[in-house]
Protein backbone atom coordinates (compact mmCIF):
# COMPACT_ATOMS: atom_id res chain seq x y z
CA UNK A 1 0.00 0.00 0.00
CA UNK A 2 1.35 3.56 -0.67
CA UNK A 3 1.19 6.13 1.45
CA UNK A 4 -1.60 7.96 0.29
CA UNK A 5 -3.48 4.57 -0.39
CA UNK A 6 -2.94 4.14 3.42
CA UNK A 7 -3.66 7.88 4.70
CA UNK A 8 -7.10 7.59 2.88
CA UNK A 9 -7.77 3.58 4.32
CA UNK A 10 -7.20 5.39 7.92
CA UNK A 11 -9.42 8.15 6.88
CA UNK A 12 -12.28 5.38 6.03
CA UNK A 13 -12.02 3.85 8.90
CA UNK A 14 -11.75 6.56 11.52
CA UNK A 15 -13.86 9.17 10.37
CA UNK A 16 -15.40 11.69 13.14
CA UNK A 17 -19.42 11.69 12.80
CA UNK A 18 -20.80 14.77 11.53
CA UNK A 19 -22.44 15.30 15.22
CA UNK A 20 -19.33 16.08 16.90
CA UNK A 21 -18.21 18.68 14.44
CA UNK A 22 -19.12 22.29 13.02
CA UNK A 23 -22.45 22.46 10.54
CA UNK A 24 -20.34 24.28 7.51
CA UNK A 25 -16.87 24.95 8.63
CA UNK A 26 -14.64 22.56 7.04
CA UNK A 27 -12.73 20.42 9.36
CA UNK A 28 -10.48 17.04 8.85
CA UNK A 29 -12.35 13.72 8.75
CA UNK A 30 -9.88 12.86 11.47
CA UNK A 31 -6.54 13.93 12.93
CA UNK A 32 -5.14 17.40 12.26
CA UNK A 33 -5.49 20.67 9.85
CA UNK A 34 -3.84 23.20 9.11
CA UNK A 35 -3.56 26.15 6.30
CA UNK A 36 -5.68 26.28 3.92
CA UNK A 37 -4.06 25.03 -0.08
CA UNK A 38 -5.20 24.55 -3.12
CA UNK A 39 -7.72 27.15 -2.88
CA UNK A 40 -9.15 27.41 -6.12
CA UNK A 41 -12.30 26.96 -9.41
CA UNK A 42 -11.57 23.57 -11.64
CA UNK A 43 -14.35 22.97 -14.03
CA UNK A 44 -16.89 24.72 -12.53
CA UNK A 45 -16.14 23.22 -8.79
CA UNK A 46 -14.96 25.01 -5.90
CA UNK A 47 -11.69 22.65 -4.86
CA UNK A 48 -10.04 22.91 -0.99
CA UNK A 49 -7.09 21.15 0.06
CA UNK A 50 -5.47 21.51 3.10
CA UNK A 51 -2.66 20.56 5.26
CA UNK A 52 -3.47 17.36 6.94
CA UNK A 53 -1.98 14.64 9.39
CA UNK A 54 -5.09 12.11 9.59
CA UNK A 55 -3.06 9.83 12.19
CA UNK A 56 -2.94 11.85 14.89
CA UNK A 57 -4.62 15.15 16.37
CA UNK A 58 -1.51 16.69 16.37
CA UNK A 59 0.58 18.19 13.18
CA UNK A 60 2.90 15.57 11.88
CA UNK A 61 4.13 14.54 8.31
CA UNK A 62 2.04 16.98 6.10
CA UNK A 63 -0.37 15.63 3.69
CA UNK A 64 -2.43 17.58 1.76
CA UNK A 65 -6.45 16.62 2.56
CA UNK A 66 -9.41 17.60 0.06
CA UNK A 67 -12.83 18.69 -0.06
CA UNK A 68 -15.18 20.20 -2.59
CA UNK A 69 -18.13 22.43 -3.23
CA UNK A 70 -20.70 24.05 -5.29
CA UNK A 71 -20.81 26.86 -3.37
CA UNK A 72 -18.46 27.32 -0.75
CA UNK A 73 -20.37 26.49 2.45
CA UNK A 74 -21.54 22.93 1.27
CA UNK A 75 -18.47 20.86 1.31
CA UNK A 76 -18.11 17.69 0.31
CA UNK A 77 -15.08 15.46 1.69
CA UNK A 78 -12.96 13.72 -0.99
CA UNK A 79 -10.08 11.55 -0.90
CA UNK A 80 -6.55 13.03 0.54
CA UNK A 81 -4.41 13.86 -2.69
CA UNK A 82 -0.90 13.89 -1.37
CA UNK A 83 0.97 12.19 0.79
CA UNK A 84 4.84 11.77 1.57
CA UNK A 85 6.55 9.80 -0.28
CA UNK A 86 8.75 10.89 -2.62
CA UNK A 87 13.24 11.66 -2.13
CA UNK A 88 11.89 15.62 -2.52
CA UNK A 89 9.26 15.63 0.04
CA UNK A 90 9.92 12.76 2.45
CA UNK A 91 9.72 15.30 5.04
CA UNK A 92 5.89 16.47 4.11
CA UNK A 93 4.32 17.87 1.57
CA UNK A 94 3.69 21.69 2.99
CA UNK A 95 1.36 24.39 1.74
CA UNK A 96 0.65 25.76 -2.16
CA UNK A 97 -1.64 26.04 -4.41
CA UNK A 98 -3.48 25.59 -7.09
CA UNK A 99 -4.30 26.81 -11.09
CA UNK A 100 -6.72 25.44 -13.44
CA UNK A 101 -4.28 24.60 -16.98
CA UNK A 102 -5.58 22.80 -20.53
CA UNK A 103 -3.74 19.97 -18.86
CA UNK A 104 -5.91 19.49 -15.86
CA UNK A 105 -5.81 20.76 -11.96
CA UNK A 106 -1.99 21.80 -11.34
CA UNK A 107 -1.40 21.86 -7.73
CA UNK A 108 2.30 23.50 -6.55
CA UNK A 109 3.48 22.74 -3.18
CA UNK A 110 6.32 22.92 -1.27
CA UNK A 111 8.43 19.52 -0.81
CA UNK A 112 10.38 19.03 2.82
CA UNK A 113 13.57 17.07 2.37
CA UNK A 114 15.91 16.54 5.67
CA UNK A 115 19.36 16.15 5.13
CA UNK A 116 22.88 15.71 6.56
CA UNK A 117 25.16 18.34 6.23
CA UNK A 118 29.07 16.93 6.22
CA UNK A 119 29.66 17.77 9.67
CA UNK A 120 26.35 15.35 10.49
CA UNK A 121 24.00 18.54 11.55
CA UNK A 122 20.60 18.05 9.25
CA UNK A 123 20.08 20.47 6.87
CA UNK A 124 16.07 20.93 5.43
CA UNK A 125 15.30 21.91 2.21
CA UNK A 126 12.04 23.24 0.96
CA UNK A 127 11.58 23.29 -2.79
CA UNK A 128 8.89 23.93 -5.12
CA UNK A 129 6.62 20.80 -6.32
CA UNK A 130 4.28 20.10 -8.97
CA UNK A 131 1.15 17.73 -9.29
CA UNK A 132 -1.19 17.26 -11.93
CA UNK A 133 -4.66 15.49 -11.24
CA UNK A 134 -8.43 15.67 -12.80
CA UNK A 135 -10.00 17.31 -9.51
CA UNK A 136 -9.99 13.69 -8.11
CA UNK A 137 -6.13 12.07 -8.03
CA UNK A 138 -3.10 13.86 -8.60
CA UNK A 139 0.21 12.73 -9.66
CA UNK A 140 3.40 14.16 -9.04
CA UNK A 141 5.44 15.25 -12.17
CA UNK A 142 9.22 13.61 -13.27
CA UNK A 143 10.66 17.07 -13.03
CA UNK A 144 10.29 18.07 -9.80
CA UNK A 145 11.39 19.76 -7.56
CA UNK A 146 10.38 21.96 -9.93
CA UNK A 147 11.81 25.03 -8.26
CA UNK A 148 14.81 24.21 -6.42
CA UNK A 149 16.70 26.64 -3.79
CA UNK A 150 19.38 26.53 -5.97
CA UNK A 151 17.50 28.98 -7.94
CA UNK A 152 17.37 31.61 -5.25
CA UNK A 153 19.99 34.68 -5.25
CA UNK A 154 23.01 33.70 -2.66
CA UNK A 155 22.16 33.93 0.44
CA UNK A 156 18.08 33.45 0.62
CA UNK A 157 17.55 30.50 3.03
CA UNK A 158 16.98 27.69 1.55
CA UNK A 159 15.20 25.84 4.27
CA UNK A 160 12.52 28.51 4.71
CA UNK A 161 11.24 28.76 1.07
CA UNK A 162 7.80 27.81 0.90
CA UNK A 163 4.16 28.08 0.26
CA UNK A 164 3.92 28.57 -3.57
CA UNK A 165 1.02 30.99 -4.65
CA UNK A 166 0.27 30.46 -8.36
CA UNK A 167 -1.55 32.40 -10.68
CA UNK A 168 -1.90 33.20 -14.57
CA UNK A 169 -1.61 36.12 -16.72
CA UNK A 170 -1.58 36.33 -20.28
CA UNK A 171 0.60 33.35 -21.22
CA UNK A 172 2.82 33.08 -18.09
CA UNK A 173 2.59 31.48 -15.01
CA UNK A 174 3.97 33.39 -11.66
CA UNK A 175 4.48 32.36 -8.05
CA UNK A 176 5.05 33.94 -4.88
CA UNK A 177 6.74 32.01 -2.32
CA UNK A 178 7.48 32.59 1.64
CA UNK A 179 11.57 33.10 2.03
CA UNK A 180 13.99 34.76 4.42
CA UNK A 181 16.91 37.09 2.87
CA UNK A 182 20.42 36.79 4.48
CA UNK A 183 19.57 38.99 7.12
CA UNK A 184 16.89 35.98 8.40
CA UNK A 185 13.98 38.80 7.55
CA UNK A 186 10.61 37.59 5.83
CA UNK A 187 10.32 38.17 2.15
CA UNK A 188 8.09 37.19 -0.73
CA UNK A 189 9.94 36.18 -4.37
CA UNK A 190 8.15 35.61 -7.29
CA UNK A 191 8.76 33.04 -10.17
CA UNK A 192 7.71 33.11 -13.79
CA UNK A 193 7.14 30.31 -15.94
CA UNK A 194 5.52 29.78 -19.18
CA UNK A 195 4.56 25.54 -18.48
CA UNK A 196 4.97 24.93 -14.86
CA UNK A 197 8.12 22.68 -15.33
CA UNK A 198 10.81 25.46 -16.24
CA UNK A 199 10.60 28.51 -13.65
CA UNK A 200 12.98 31.81 -13.29
CA UNK A 201 13.55 33.44 -10.17
CA UNK A 202 12.49 37.52 -11.18
CA UNK A 203 12.60 39.12 -8.01
CA UNK A 204 12.25 40.07 -4.35
CA UNK A 205 8.15 41.49 -4.18
CA UNK A 206 7.71 42.52 -0.91
CA UNK A 207 9.89 42.28 2.56
CA UNK A 208 9.19 42.51 5.91
CA UNK A 209 10.64 45.79 6.42
CA UNK A 210 12.28 44.99 9.98
CA UNK A 211 8.89 45.25 11.37
CA UNK A 212 6.24 42.83 10.18
CA UNK A 213 7.94 39.43 12.11
CA UNK A 214 10.17 36.97 10.81
CA UNK A 215 9.66 34.67 8.47
CA UNK A 216 6.74 35.53 5.47
CA UNK A 217 4.56 32.24 5.43
CA UNK A 218 1.44 31.72 3.04
CA UNK A 219 1.62 34.83 0.49
CA UNK A 220 -1.10 35.41 -2.07
CA UNK A 221 -1.03 38.58 -4.69
CA UNK A 222 -3.67 40.06 -6.25
CA UNK A 223 -4.96 42.65 -7.89
CA UNK A 224 -7.96 45.01 -7.04
CA UNK A 225 -9.71 47.77 -8.46
CA UNK A 226 -6.04 49.86 -9.22
CA UNK A 227 -4.19 48.47 -6.30
CA UNK A 228 -2.45 45.18 -5.57
CA UNK A 229 -2.77 43.79 -2.29
CA UNK A 230 -0.47 40.59 -0.91
CA UNK A 231 -1.52 38.83 2.14
CA UNK A 232 1.36 37.35 3.84
CA UNK A 233 1.43 35.46 7.46
CA UNK A 234 4.40 36.71 9.27
CA UNK A 235 5.41 34.35 12.43
CA UNK A 236 6.62 36.41 15.75
CA UNK A 237 4.82 39.50 14.99
CA UNK A 238 5.33 41.96 18.03
CA UNK A 239 2.34 43.41 20.04
CA UNK A 240 1.32 47.13 18.17
CA UNK A 241 -1.40 48.93 20.14
CA UNK A 242 -4.56 47.61 19.73
CA UNK A 243 -3.63 46.51 15.56
CA UNK A 244 -1.20 43.43 15.76
CA UNK A 245 -0.70 41.18 18.23
CA UNK A 246 2.30 38.94 19.60
CA UNK A 247 3.06 35.86 17.58
CA UNK A 248 1.65 34.91 14.25
CA UNK A 249 -0.66 37.29 12.69
CA UNK A 250 -1.80 37.25 8.89
CA UNK A 251 -1.74 41.06 7.57
CA UNK A 252 -2.61 42.40 4.03
CA UNK A 253 -0.42 44.98 2.41
CA UNK A 254 -1.83 47.24 0.02
CA UNK A 255 0.02 48.81 -2.91
CA UNK A 256 1.03 49.62 -5.94
CA UNK A 257 2.72 47.30 -8.02
CA UNK A 258 5.90 48.33 -9.59
CA UNK A 259 5.69 45.69 -12.64
CA UNK A 260 9.28 47.21 -14.32
CA UNK A 261 10.68 45.96 -10.87
CA UNK A 262 8.00 43.65 -9.92
CA UNK A 263 8.20 45.04 -6.83
CA UNK A 264 5.25 46.00 -4.55
CA UNK A 265 5.18 49.71 -3.30
CA UNK A 266 3.61 49.55 0.27
CA UNK A 267 0.68 52.05 1.00
CA UNK A 268 -0.79 50.33 3.80
CA UNK A 269 -0.30 47.41 6.40
CA UNK A 270 -3.45 46.13 8.01
CA UNK A 271 -4.13 42.96 10.04
CA UNK A 272 -6.88 40.63 8.17
CA UNK A 273 -8.41 39.65 11.62
CA UNK A 274 -8.29 40.72 15.28
CA UNK A 275 -9.43 37.58 16.70
CA UNK A 276 -7.38 34.70 18.55
CA UNK A 277 -7.30 31.82 15.88
CA UNK A 278 -6.92 33.34 12.37
CA UNK A 279 -3.82 33.05 9.95
CA UNK A 280 -2.38 31.36 6.89
CA UNK A 281 -4.92 32.83 4.49
CA UNK A 282 -5.49 31.89 0.84
CA UNK A 283 -7.80 33.50 -2.13
CA UNK A 284 -9.88 31.98 -5.01
CA UNK A 285 -11.45 34.19 -7.96
CA UNK A 286 -14.13 33.03 -9.27
CA UNK A 287 -15.50 32.92 -12.80
CA UNK A 288 -17.54 35.92 -11.84
CA UNK A 289 -14.26 37.88 -10.65
CA UNK A 290 -15.49 38.01 -6.56
CA UNK A 291 -12.04 37.21 -4.69
CA UNK A 292 -12.99 35.38 -1.63
CA UNK A 293 -10.31 34.21 1.73
CA UNK A 294 -10.33 31.36 3.60
CA UNK A 295 -8.02 30.96 6.89
CA UNK A 296 -7.39 28.30 8.77
CA UNK A 297 -9.10 29.27 12.35
CA UNK A 298 -6.70 28.28 14.91
CA UNK A 299 -3.68 30.06 16.12
CA UNK A 300 -0.19 27.89 16.35
CA UNK A 301 0.21 29.87 19.84
CA UNK A 302 -2.70 28.26 21.25
CA UNK A 303 -3.56 24.91 20.05
CA UNK A 304 -6.39 24.40 22.33
CA UNK A 305 -8.92 21.47 21.65
CA UNK A 306 -10.37 19.68 24.15
CA UNK A 307 -8.88 16.18 25.09
CA UNK A 308 -10.61 13.40 23.58
CA UNK A 309 -11.34 15.40 20.56
CA UNK A 310 -10.44 13.29 17.86
CA UNK A 311 -10.44 16.02 15.50
CA UNK A 312 -8.17 19.25 15.62
CA UNK A 313 -8.61 22.51 13.17
CA UNK A 314 -10.62 24.42 11.24
CA UNK A 315 -11.23 27.09 8.36
CA UNK A 316 -12.99 30.36 8.58
CA UNK A 317 -16.07 30.93 6.67
CA UNK A 318 -15.22 31.71 3.16
CA UNK A 319 -15.16 35.64 2.80
CA UNK A 320 -15.74 38.32 -0.08
CA UNK A 321 -12.99 40.77 -0.06
CA UNK A 322 -13.79 44.14 -1.51
CA UNK A 323 -11.25 47.36 -1.07
CA UNK A 324 -13.32 50.23 -0.71
CA UNK A 325 -11.78 53.64 0.13
CA UNK A 326 -8.66 52.26 1.30
CA UNK A 327 -10.58 49.96 3.49
CA UNK A 328 -10.79 45.98 2.94
CA UNK A 329 -13.82 44.69 3.66
CA UNK A 330 -14.72 41.14 4.52
CA UNK A 331 -17.89 39.79 4.83
CA UNK A 332 -19.32 36.10 4.79
CA UNK A 333 -19.85 34.94 0.95
CA UNK A 334 -23.19 35.46 -0.24
CA UNK A 335 -24.19 31.77 -0.51
CA UNK A 336 -24.40 31.77 3.30
CA UNK A 337 -27.62 33.39 2.94
CA UNK A 338 -29.22 30.62 1.15
CA UNK A 339 -29.13 28.29 4.38
CA UNK A 340 -30.96 30.63 6.85
CA UNK A 341 -33.43 29.52 8.19
CA UNK A 342 -35.89 30.39 10.91
CA UNK A 343 -35.66 34.32 11.09
CA UNK A 344 -36.42 36.15 14.03
CA UNK A 345 -36.60 40.22 13.45
CA UNK A 346 -37.23 42.36 15.97
CA UNK A 347 -36.60 46.23 15.20
CA UNK A 348 -36.47 49.62 17.08
CA UNK A 349 -36.15 47.20 19.78
CA UNK A 350 -35.07 49.08 23.83
CA UNK A 351 -32.57 47.05 25.26
CA UNK A 352 -31.69 48.35 28.96
CA UNK A 353 -30.50 46.20 31.79
CA UNK A 354 -29.96 42.36 30.98
CA UNK A 355 -32.76 40.46 28.09
CA UNK A 356 -32.97 37.85 26.16
CA UNK A 357 -34.84 37.57 23.02
CA UNK A 358 -37.73 34.96 21.99
CA UNK A 359 -36.14 32.85 18.99
CA UNK A 360 -32.56 34.59 19.56
CA UNK A 361 -30.32 31.46 20.60
CA UNK A 362 -28.43 28.55 19.22
CA UNK A 363 -24.71 27.64 18.68
CA UNK A 364 -25.75 27.59 14.53
CA UNK A 365 -26.75 31.06 13.62
CA UNK A 366 -26.27 34.31 11.80
CA UNK A 367 -26.96 37.13 14.18
CA UNK A 368 -27.05 41.03 13.45
CA UNK A 369 -26.87 43.94 15.97
CA UNK A 370 -27.45 47.16 14.87
CA UNK A 371 -27.31 49.57 17.44
CA UNK A 372 -28.80 52.92 16.14
CA UNK A 373 -28.39 55.36 19.37
CA UNK A 374 -29.31 55.12 22.86
CA UNK A 375 -27.84 56.15 26.20
CA UNK A 376 -25.31 53.82 27.84
CA UNK A 377 -21.66 52.69 28.51
CA UNK A 378 -21.43 48.96 27.70
CA UNK A 379 -23.87 47.00 25.74
CA UNK A 380 -22.64 42.97 25.73
CA UNK A 381 -24.04 39.91 23.91
CA UNK A 382 -23.23 36.98 25.48
CA UNK A 383 -22.97 33.67 23.58
CA UNK A 384 -22.83 29.84 23.79
CA UNK A 385 -23.98 30.51 27.31
CA UNK A 386 -25.74 28.11 29.90
CA UNK A 387 -25.19 28.70 33.86
CA UNK A 388 -21.25 27.95 33.88
CA UNK A 389 -20.35 28.98 30.73
CA UNK A 390 -20.65 32.01 28.42
CA UNK A 391 -18.71 33.31 25.77
CA UNK A 392 -18.70 37.60 25.21
CA UNK A 393 -18.80 40.45 22.97
CA UNK A 394 -18.77 44.02 24.66
CA UNK A 395 -19.06 47.10 22.82
CA UNK A 396 -17.51 49.92 24.94
CA UNK A 397 -18.84 53.07 23.79
CA UNK A 398 -16.57 56.32 24.62
CA UNK A 399 -13.63 54.34 23.55
CA UNK A 400 -14.89 52.76 20.42
CA UNK A 401 -13.92 49.67 21.39
CA UNK A 402 -15.01 45.65 20.95
CA UNK A 403 -13.70 43.42 24.42
CA UNK A 404 -14.12 39.69 23.24
CA UNK A 405 -13.73 37.45 26.05
CA UNK A 406 -13.75 33.81 26.55
CA UNK A 407 -12.63 33.30 29.81
CA UNK A 408 -15.87 30.74 30.70
CA UNK A 409 -16.20 28.84 27.41
CA UNK A 410 -15.00 25.92 29.41
CA UNK A 411 -11.23 26.44 28.36
CA UNK A 412 -8.96 24.55 30.73
CA UNK A 413 -5.59 25.84 29.43
CA UNK A 414 -4.11 29.14 30.29
CA UNK A 415 -4.55 30.83 26.87
CA UNK A 416 -5.10 34.31 25.50
CA UNK A 417 -8.79 34.59 26.23
CA UNK A 418 -9.50 38.39 26.39
CA UNK A 419 -8.90 40.67 23.12
CA UNK A 420 -9.78 43.83 22.56
CA UNK A 421 -9.75 46.16 19.22
CA UNK A 422 -10.83 49.65 17.96
CA UNK A 423 -13.38 50.09 15.86
CA UNK A 424 -11.56 52.04 13.19
CA UNK A 425 -14.05 53.89 10.98
CA UNK A 426 -16.93 54.18 13.30
CA UNK A 427 -20.27 55.02 11.61
CA UNK A 428 -23.59 56.55 12.47
CA UNK A 429 -24.68 52.87 13.62
CA UNK A 430 -22.83 50.22 15.01
CA UNK A 431 -23.47 46.93 12.98
CA UNK A 432 -22.48 43.54 14.23
CA UNK A 433 -22.71 40.37 12.51
CA UNK A 434 -21.62 37.39 14.55
CA UNK A 435 -21.29 34.14 12.51
CA UNK A 436 -21.57 31.18 15.10
CA UNK A 437 -21.22 27.66 14.01
CA UNK A 438 -21.29 25.15 17.13
CA UNK A 439 -17.45 25.90 18.23
CA UNK A 440 -16.10 29.09 16.74
CA UNK A 441 -17.61 32.52 16.62
CA UNK A 442 -16.40 35.05 13.60
CA UNK A 443 -17.69 38.91 14.20
CA UNK A 444 -18.00 41.04 11.25
CA UNK A 445 -17.77 44.91 11.97
CA UNK A 446 -19.70 47.65 10.18
CA UNK A 447 -20.22 45.53 7.07
CA UNK A 448 -17.12 43.92 7.22
CA UNK A 449 -14.90 46.56 7.63
CA UNK A 450 -12.78 44.50 10.62
CA UNK A 451 -13.51 41.26 11.40
CA UNK A 452 -12.23 38.91 14.77
CA UNK A 453 -12.20 35.37 14.66
CA UNK A 454 -12.32 33.15 17.66
CA UNK A 455 -12.78 29.39 18.48
CA UNK A 456 -14.30 27.43 21.72
CA UNK A 457 -14.88 24.22 22.73
CA UNK A 458 -17.79 25.03 25.02
CA UNK A 459 -20.50 21.74 25.46
CA UNK A 460 -23.08 22.39 22.49
CA UNK A 461 -26.02 22.38 24.88
CA UNK A 462 -25.19 25.64 26.32
CA UNK A 463 -26.98 28.03 23.28
CA UNK A 464 -28.29 30.38 25.18
CA UNK A 465 -27.93 34.37 24.18
CA UNK A 466 -28.14 37.27 26.24
CA UNK A 467 -27.68 41.03 25.89
CA UNK A 468 -26.73 43.28 28.16
CA UNK A 469 -26.64 47.38 28.59
CA UNK A 470 -26.10 49.83 30.94
CA UNK A 471 -28.24 52.28 29.92
CA UNK A 472 -30.99 52.16 27.31
CA UNK A 473 -29.76 51.35 23.99
CA UNK A 474 -31.91 51.31 20.82
CA UNK A 475 -31.61 47.96 18.57
CA UNK A 476 -32.18 46.15 15.62
CA UNK A 477 -31.88 42.41 15.42
CA UNK A 478 -31.99 40.03 12.50
CA UNK A 479 -31.33 36.27 13.59
CA UNK A 480 -30.83 33.18 11.08
CA UNK A 481 -30.27 30.04 11.99
CA UNK A 482 -27.91 27.98 9.56
CA UNK A 483 -28.86 24.52 8.51
CA UNK A 484 -27.59 22.43 5.55
CA UNK A 485 -30.07 20.29 3.80
C1 LIG B 1 1.84 27.89 8.05
C2 LIG B 1 2.83 26.77 7.77
C3 LIG B 1 3.37 26.88 6.37
C4 LIG B 1 3.78 25.48 6.05
C5 LIG B 1 2.73 24.67 6.75
C6 LIG B 1 3.21 23.37 7.29
O1 LIG B 1 0.89 27.60 9.01
O2 LIG B 1 3.85 26.79 8.74
O3 LIG B 1 4.40 27.83 6.21
O4 LIG B 1 3.83 25.23 4.68
O5 LIG B 1 2.23 25.48 7.80
O6 LIG B 1 2.17 22.58 7.72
Amino acid sequence: MTPLERANQYQNEHRIGKEEKPVFHVTPPVGWMNDPNGFSVYRGKIHLFYQYHPYSEVWGPMHWGHCVSDDFIDWKELPAVLAPDQEYDAAGCFSGSAVETADGHALVYTGVKDTKREDGTKETLQQQCLAIGDGLCYNKVKENPVISGKQLPDGFSRGDFRDPKIWKEGERYYLVAGSRNEQGNGQVVLFTSENLTDWRYVSVLADNQGRYGTMWECPDFFRMGDKHILLVSPMDMQADGKEFHNGNQSIAVIGTYDRKNFRLEYEQVVPLDYGTDFYATQTLQTEEGRRIMIAWMQSWDMLIKPAGQKWNGMMTVPRELELRDGVLYQNPVRELEKYRTAPVLCGNREISGTCVIPGVEGRVLDLTLEILGGDFERFSIQFAKDETHFTQVCYQRSSGKIEYDRTYCGMTRDVVCRRDMLIKKPEKTLKLRLILDVFSAELFINDGAQAFSSIYFTPPSAKDIIFTCDGTALVNIEKYGIALN
